[in-house]
């Protein structure tokens, strides 16, 4: 088959990438290198085709060759990274939006089966758990701070892939959970498993936002894979929505602290953990519903924690 994955160079794009070339697939990337690497890539860079562009842009697509070829769409090309939502929202949202609105055009016209990378932050901030199903989403008064830039782009991103199934499309959302892994970017821009790592590594100190009692149920990358795969690759499956999570969830104080333990014993450094201001607006439990992935898929996040943070951490060494 042949797949185009937007975002391809990023972090869950490039080892989804990886996978589909070794299961012997054609793939095109399209990535504008924003927050990706070329370097992510390389081992299958000479085996797939990559267009540096802007996903926002319909040109982009013209330099597909053959596009009527392309069997699947993965859209994963997005601002992420919390400290983006805060600085600069409006950039958030035009990229979120205009790269999701452009791909589902492509591959509406060009009939290609097409898999939303959305968020579990497209419900805001819902208290209720587990989350990811029927509940509505929840988003404070936007004077209040900017952060649901990001969650209510990938909300209306949602929107258009439902639009597009309305309309006899063959699409799918699927909600990665806090993933992390190899390549997981760990600088300020970054997200959390990896920027607690580094800055174990760098400083010695890991700082958590306000009091670390909000917990996450972080998603090993290998297993987000296995389920972006099965999103794509399964039949009959118009307008399905899963989530990819594991079920058990972790309070960031607590993750800190084995993260301090395990960069201990790796290493020998000394790590202290302390306590910092968070960002306003940040959910305090983010748990899946896991009922369409267990049930339609028959996926299940396999990684322990413990060996996919050690996996993690000495991938960073
Ligand atoms: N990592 C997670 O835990 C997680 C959780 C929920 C949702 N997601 C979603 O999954 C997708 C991939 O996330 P990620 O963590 O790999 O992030 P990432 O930043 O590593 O990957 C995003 C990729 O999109 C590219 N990109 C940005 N703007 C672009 C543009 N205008 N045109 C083309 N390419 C552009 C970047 O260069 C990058 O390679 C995103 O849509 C993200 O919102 C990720």
């Amino acid at each position: 088959m042949r797949f185009l994955v937007t975002g391809g160079a990023g972090f869950l794009g490039s080892s989804l990438v990886e996978s589909l070339v070794d299961l012997g697939h054609d793939v095109v990337v399209l990535d504008n290198l924003w927050r990706g690497e070329k370097g992510n890539l390389h081992a299958v860079l000479d085996r797939i085709s990559l267009i540096e562009a802007d996903a926002c842009l319909p040109s982009s697509y013209s330099s597909i060759v053959d596009p009527h070829s392309i069997d699947v769409v993965y859209h994963l090309a997005a601002i992420n990274g919390t400290k983006w939502f805060h600085e600069k929202p409006r950039l958030v949202m035009d990229v979120n939006i205009n790269s999701t609105l452009r791909s589902l055009e492509f591959a509406e016209n060009h009939r290609c089966r097409y898999v939303f990378t959305s968020s579990p932050e497209a419900y805001g901030e819902s208290e209720k758990m587990p989350l990811g199903g029927d509940e509505s989403a929840v988003f404070s008064a936007s004077h209040h701070h900017q952060r649901h830039a990001y969650g209510a782009s990938k909300y209306l991103g949602e929107l258009a892939v439902h639009h597009a199934v309305r309309n006899g499309m063959d699409a799918r959302i699927v909600r990665p959970f806090n993933g992390y892994g190899p390549r997981l970017l760990g600088n300020e821009y970054g997200q959390v498993v990896a920027m607690m790592i580094n800055s174990a590594l760098q400083d010695g100190v890991i700082s958590v936002h306000g009091d670390g009692s909000q917990t996450r149920s972080l998603t090993y990358i290998d297993d987000l894979v296995q389920g972006m795969l099965a999103s794509g690759l399964k039949n009959d499956a118009a307008g399905m929505c899963v989530n990819l999570g594991s079920e058990d969830e972790i309070s960031m104080a607590e993750l800190a602290k084995r993260i301090a333990n395990l960069v201990e014993q790796e290493t020998g450094q000394t790590v202290s953990v302390d306590f910092s201001e968070g960002y306003p607006g940040d959910s305090k439990r983010r748990l899946p519903n896991l009922f369409q992935a267990e049930n339609t898929l028959q996926w299940k996040a396999e990684t322990s924690l413990e060996d996919g943070l050690l996996q993690t951490l000495r991938s960073m060494l």
